[in-house]
């Protein structure tokens, strides 16, 4: 049974059913292609010298009713219960809409993810490059890293016959357990928006569409599907909707895909108030929105209320967007305005997006060897160096004996499940793992450590236990100079973490060889936070995420030196579930049809805001990451030019390597009161070496010095005082801080100063 059958299980009402049963769409009549109108002498919207709007306003006036309808409905892009794949799908692939070839628009061949191209489990998957986890990348604090990696999977997207990119998942971590953290990019706003923001942009560089995901608060997995989301609006403006607002601003998305979930009150796919007011009303939002799969529970509300695209009909109750919206514009219930809206978006983008004008070509080859490059660098600057007492870390090439315990180190690299799986060249590592099945199966890369590890130290002996007997690794792990245990989590689509204690007893083995050999190294590969029972007990702990189809070598090259670590936490990691804003997941993972609420209290306060709120000590705070130099920071100044807050400081690099440092600016306001303390203001990446400073300016994006007012829908500064701080994390670690005047200010729900 294929696992979406889980996803699709909602509250039926009589009303959905009756709709259903009067107007069916089977698959045979909708595959059956009606007569053809003729085709056109002239198709002027081809012409590229004409604008993305004039195209579309061009060629939809050409369409007739039944051309319009079909743009609208979507399939999946594998079998799925009775439904067979649409014959023009790409085998595995998540979607598919048909063109118009009589108008010269081709069809839309969608794919998952935004680690690289995936597929549907089962007997054909396609083998492709694999980024490291959106949250390693997040780890990197570059936008430029962001960026090269969403240019490179779109590539292949491409190459493979694609032309829509479902990447760009950008869900705040409210929850450390949700099992899809793994593919978004952290807990604050400001540095969510703008990673996953240039990684779309580097997709749809690729003349492809890209997604911007889930839209809006799908941040738990237990019961996605029915589960409504409860949060105050102005908060939510200041939160996930920031993010996906910067995100959008920074990529021109192509298409923005509504959540499962719903939001006080109405599904996210239904919301007026989200799609139409928020998203295309305030933010000005041109490209469509797009259903996530099985996330459609209507035919006029939905379409009235501003969703475009009804993805994956098979998943939903009914095909809402097929029959049935035809005879709902036909008695009116949905204007036939409406229709051509949701239509002309489609196609608006895709003129704007370049898919129209270079369509997809058979046979393009991949350069493994150069994309496999980019995701090694991807998990070497993304990699967080949590702890290195006593400089353990680098290891020296001239160490006798290693042991390498654990983690499949010996054979690969972990990734995430679920939806976004994406398969690697050569097979999986580790065959025969649990779940097999959806969201599995356990994918391990076959990008050996070990392998690795042996390459960069060849005349030491090195050595590999499996660590399933931790008595048994802690034996081996004592007759080496050094221990490198690898510890796991698993985590997926439709599957949150239960806990944030590592699985399987693996801290019971990392504690066992900890007491057997004084110099232990934990290299961690989870997909969010996890706890650390045992961390007094160890010297160096490196977390290494989900490191992508390079990601044996990247640990490697990273535990030697030869990449000086500088990822940097993009969420906190909690000393334990009783710091959280709900120490326990609300729903039961058992029952995904349960109806119940998940009340944000916390609101705008999330990750560090809310541990500073609250007085809380993680374990690790938001934004610490380690290297093998250090840096001091001096000079900062703030200053007010052309209405925007610009910060200066130096950076020195105070060790004896080169090293790349994330510098984070801090603001406190001094006479009014946000959701929290402090909130990142701006950060950048520098490159250093041994000795040298330079100073750097950054521009405050305005909005994330104000605060949101949901009646006049601006976002508002008294004139006053803020405090910045710089440091090397959330913690204040090496700050240095000053205080400036800022004058009142209002700016519009885009953040663009209103004229007054
Ligand atoms: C996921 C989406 C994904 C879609 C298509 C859904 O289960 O939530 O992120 O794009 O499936 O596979």
């Amino acid at each position: 049974m294929h696992h979406k059958y889980f996803a699709v299980a909602a509250a039926r009402t009589a009303l959905v059913a009756a709709i259903a049963a009067a107007f069916p769409l089977s698959a045979s009549s909708a595959f059956a292609a009606p007569p053809e109108p003729a085709e056109p002498a002239q198709k002027p919207w081809l012409d590229r010298s004409l604008d993305a709007d004039q195209r579309a306003r061009l060629v939809v006036k050409a369409m007739t009713q039944q051309e319009k309808l079909r743009w609208v409905l979507g399939y999946f892009g594998h079998d799925f219960g009775k439904s067979k794949k649409h014959p023009d799908a790409l085998p595995q692939s998540a979607g598919y809409i048909p063109g118009t070839p009589r108008l010269g628009l081709p069809a839309l061949l969608e794919t998952d993810a935004a680690q690289g191209v995936a597929s549907q489990a089962g007997p054909a998957v396609r083998e492709r490059t694999a980024l490291p986890s959106g949250l390693a990348t997040a780890a990197s604090w570059d936008p430029k890293v962001a960026y090269a990696g969403g240019a490179m999977i779109g590539s292949e997207a491409r190459a493979s016959g694609f032309n829509v990119m479902l990447a760009g998942g950008v869900n705040l971590q409210r929850e450390p357990r949700n099992g899809r953290n793994f593919e978004y990019a952290g807990e604050d706003p400001l540095l969510a928006g703008s990673m996953a923001g240039q990684a779309i942009k580097g997709v749809e560089s690729n003349r492809i569409i890209s997604t911007l995901k889930h839209f809006v608060l799908n941040d738990q997995e237990t019961g996605r599907n029915e589960l409504d989301a409860r949060i105050d609006k102005a908060a939510l403006r200041m939160s996930d909707l920031l993010a996906m607002e910067l995100a959008l601003e920074q990529s021109d998305a192509g298409s923005v895909m509504c959540a499962y979930n719903r939001l006080n009150g109405p599904y996210s796919c239904e919301s007026a108030w989200l799609l139409n007011d928020v998203l295309k009303r305030d933010w000005g939002f041109r490209g469509f929105v797009m259903s996530d799969w099985g996330a459609t529970h209507s035919t006029v509300a939905a379409a009235n209320n501003g969703l475009d695209q009804q993805s994956g009909h098979e998943f939903d109750k009914s095909p809402y967007f097929g029959g049935a919206l035809e005879e709902a514009v036909k008695t009116g219930a949905v204007p036939q305005a409406r229709l051509d809206d949701m239509v002309t978006r489609i196609v608006r983008t895709m003129f704007a997006k370049g898919v129209v004008d270079n369509p997809l070509k058979a046979g393009a080859t991949i350069d493994f060897a150069a994309n496999g490059a980019v995701s090694r660098q991807t998990a070497e600057e993304g990699m967080v160096l949590l702890k290195n007492e006593g400089r353990i870390l680098p290891l020296a090439k001239t160490v006798r004996s290693i042991a390498v315990i654990g983690g499949h180190a010996d054979v690969g690299v972990l990734s995430g499940g679920g939806s976004s799986q994406v398969y690697p060249v050569g097979g999986l590592a580790v065959k025969g793992l649990l779940p097999a099945t959806w969201p599995g199966p356990v994918v391990y890369y076959p990008s050996s450590p070990l392998r690795a590890i042996r390459a960069q130290a060849p005349n030491a002996k090195v050595v590999f236990d499996d660590g399933r007997d931790p008595a048994r690794a802690a034996r081996v792990a004592a007759e080496a100079d050094v221990a490198v245990v690898f510890a796991t989590q698993w985590i997926g689509e439709a599957n949150d973490a239960q806990s944030l204690a590592l699985p399987d007893r693996q801290d019971e083995l990392v504690s066992s060889v900890a007491g057997a050999n004084a110099r232990t190294v934990v290299v961690l590969e989870t997909g969010g936070p996890v706890t650390m029972p045992w961390l007094a007990r160890v010297p160096a702990v490196l977390e290494a995420w989900y490191p992508g189809t390079s990601g044996g070598e990247a640990i490697a090259n990273v535990l030697f030196g030869a990449v000086n670590p500088s990822g940097h936490l993009p969420a906190t990691f909690p000393a334990s579930e009783q710091q959280l804003p709900r120490p326990k997941l609300d729903g039961d993972p058992k029952n995904p049809e349960l109806q119940f609420a998940v009340d944000y209290h916390e609101g705008a306060a999330v990750g560090y805001k809310w541990f500073d709120l609250k007085g809380h000590k993680p374990l690790f705070p938001f934004g610490h990451g380690l290297s093998y130099t250090t840096f001091a920071y001096s000079g900062l100044a703030g200053q007010v030019k052309d209405g925007r807050l610009h910060v200066r400081f130096k950076v020195t690099n105070t060790g004896n390597v080169a090293g790349k440092d994330v510098p984070q600016v801090y603001a406190s306001p001094l006479s009014v009161k946000w959701e929290a303390p402090k909130r990142l203001a701006a950060w950048t990446k520098l490159s250093l070496q041994p000795g040298e400073t330079r100073e750097v300016e950054v521009a405050v994006e305005p909005r994330v010095l104000a605060m949101f007012d949901e009646k006049s829908r601006t976002w508002r500064r008294p004139q006053g005082k803020i405090k910045l701080v710089l440091a090397e994390d959330a913690a204040g670690t090496g700050a240095t801080s000053v205080t400036v005047d800022l004058p009142a200010s209002t700016l519009d729900a885009r953040g663009r100063p209103r004229a007054r």
